[in-house]
């Protein structure tokens, strides 16, 4: 949902960084892109509809000790090369990520004063409001351009009278990080340089003043803070397409490894005593998250239902907030979100936990915002997963929680479990021939449906997620029972119909769905564990056996494959699997 940088150094050309920057932040917006650079009391800019790529050659001509670049996911206007940022008024240049939601009126109230606005953005509004400001202090100009600003931002703001940089957050997410040349303002911790040795994670309502030598923290009076500093390490994931065409593949390939690593994560990181108790404690478990963390509590409410005998439900976060239910010490809600910064899942459980319920959030981003708020964390331990589309967190996801349901049981035989599904995904990529088949009808069907029952619903929900993300190809999921009820009035012999069947209690009834849909000239490919149902359907559909699991660890194995699925139909059909149209990373906004 945007990315902001800005970097400020001792020596060397801080426009080049952020160029850099940029590009490794694209995964948060691709719409449009820009950057600013100060040099010698001059501020210059570049800005561009399209990718961070369309900055060059303009970009490379950029120098200066300090810059900010942004990286857009449109929000208001359509994405131009006049509404990329920076905006600039006056001696200001300003990045911004969020949604200004009072810039109508803002923007009413300066051009009354004789302001005039070149873009559709609420944006823009943030940087005439600075200007208005300025009676030569910066910092009391941003400070009293933010208290007006109601909505959420992350602010980098160039001032051509001075060096250095003014930073602002407020709900969007900001990080400062520091090496031996100075320091540099990203959104994310994964997209800073490689140089960056320590970080600083501003709390909501923070202004920080950075310069090459020293960043000081100041909160929305101006009064100074203290912002703990700490160490990060490198990734133990290697950044960087490692070889393969795309980050969705290599992300996928890295799915075995995540199972191990949240196992690892979750014995050596969370205060496992604290967590049994609100597990055992809970009267009632609440799962919220958007999108695929969604769908990972679709499949992990199994889980709790049957290790924890506990009442579980699983709402979408954009919906709970509006509609909170009653909850008590003994609610414990659990946030699934990858990147800890979803604005839609904060604000649900934030509005829980100030009701009395416990919160737990299961997240691939430590000092991500969603850590702030929860009383426990279990990491989920991906390493950095630039692909938009959500595919080795979503297998670390559904590791972590059922680590969590398993507390109630053994957490020895969990892990052992566990093994076992990564051991099942590393046999599953080692032959991609059934994914290809699979793909090559999906990418010429009108319309591709997901079905399955019990878990193998949860992971229908998520593979037709997946398809529709990365391919553009009409999608649907849902519980095969529910065929009958109103889509099989969809089939038709331009339509592929995909069923997941991994339990054996419930494969005959899925069975006859298969049988229902061929007899309405329908296509069907199946995804099976079960040897005895790929028998029987082998002469009628199109049938992908997977190597043996569980039918409780069978998501593991059964949603890789159609991840797999995924990815080749969006190769097929010549899309970039890893950037899909219109959509970002993490969604900061509401
Ligand atoms: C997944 O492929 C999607 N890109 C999207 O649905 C994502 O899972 C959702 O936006 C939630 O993100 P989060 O896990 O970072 O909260």
């Amino acid at each position: 949902m945007c990315g902001i940088i800005g970097v400020v150094r001792k020596s060397g050309n801080a426009a080049e960084e952020v160029f850099q920057g940029l590009l490794r932040l694209e995964y948060r917006g691709y719409d449009s892109a820009g950057m600013s650079a100060l040099d010698g009391g001059k501020i210059c800019t570049v800005k561009r509809g399209g990718r961070v790529s369309n900055l060059m050659p303009e970009a490379e001509r950029l120098k200066g000790s300090t810059a900010i670049g942004h990286t857009r996911w449109a929000t208001h206007g359509e994405p131009n090369d006049t509404n990329a940022h920076p905006h600039c008024s006056g001696k200001f240049s300003v990045v911004h990520n969020g949604i200004i939601e009072n810039y109508r009126q803002l923007k009413e109230e300066l051009s009354d004063g004789g302001a005039t606005f070149a873009s559709d953005t609420d944006s823009e509004v943030i940087v005439k409001l600075i200007d208005f400001y300025y009676k030569g202090d910066a910092l009391k100009a941003v400070a009293r351009a933010a208290a007006r600003l109601q909505g959420s931002f992350a602010l980098g703001v160039l001032c051509a009278d001075r060096e250095g940089i003014i930073a602002v957050k407020y709900k969007s997410p900001a990080v400062v990080g520091f090496d031996g040349n100075g320091a540099v303002l990203c959104s994310d911790i994964p997209a800073l340089p490689a140089s960056v040795t320590s970080v600083c994670v501003p709390e909501d309502g923070d202004i920080a003043e950075i310069t090459a030598e020293t960043v000081t923290f100041y909160d929305s009076k101006l009064t100074p803070v203290n912002r703990v500093r700490r160490p990060i390490f490198p990734e133990q994931f290697t950044l960087g397409q490692g070889g393969y065409p795309h980050y969705m593949i290599k992300e996928i390939h890295e799915a075995e490894r995540t199972v191990a690593e949240t196992c690892g994560g979750f014995f050596r990181n969370v205060d496992v005593k604290r967590l049994t108790e609100y597990v055992r404690g809970a009267d009632r478990i609440i799962i919220t998250g958007c999108g695929t963390a969604y769908n990972a509590g679709l499949a992990a409410k199994s889980y709790f239902t049957e290790k924890c005998g506990v009442f579980c439900q699983v709402e979408i976060a954009s919906e709970l907030r509006y509609s909170p239910p009653k909850v008590t010490p003994a609610t414990l809600v659990i946030a699934v979100t990858q990147s800890g910064e979803t604005a839609d899942t904060i604000e649900a459980v934030s509005a829980l936990k100030r009701a009395g319920a416990r919160v737990v959030a299961v997240t691939n981003c430590g000092y991500s915002q969603i850590t702030r708020v929860a009383h426990l964390v279990v990491p989920v331990c991906a390493g950095a997963e630039v692909c938009v589309a959500a595919t080795k967190s979503y297998i670390g996801q559904l590791a972590a929680l059922y680590l969590m349901a398993k507390l109630t049981e053994d957490l020895f035989t969990a892990q052992e479990e566990l093994t076992l599904a990564g051991a099942g995904i590393g046999e599953l990529l080692k032959s991609e021939a059934n994914a290809e088949e699979i793909a090559r009808q999906c990418a010429k069907s009108s319309a591709v449906f997901f079905l399955g029952r019990g878990l193998d619903y949860a992971v229908a929900v998520e593979a037709s997620l997946k398809l529709k993300e990365v391919s553009y190809v009409f999608s649907d999921g849902y519980p095969a029972g529910e065929l009958k009820h109103g889509t099989l009035a969809l089939i038709d012999e331009n339509t592929l119909s995909v069923v997941v069947i991994c339990n054996p209690a419930l494969a005959e009834k899925c069975c006859n769905a298969v049988s229902q849909i061929i007899s309405r000239r329908g296509k069907v490919a199946v995804i099976t564990c079960l040897a005895d149902v790929a028998e029987k359907l082998k002469a009628s559909a199109a049938v992908w056996l997977l190597p043996q699991c569980s039918a409780v660890l069978s998501p593991f194995v059964s949603a890789v494959a159609l991840q797999l699925v995924a990815y080749k139909t969006a190769v097929l059909l010549g899309r970039d699997p890893d950037k899909p149209r219109n959509l970002a990373k993490s969604v900061t906004v509401e």
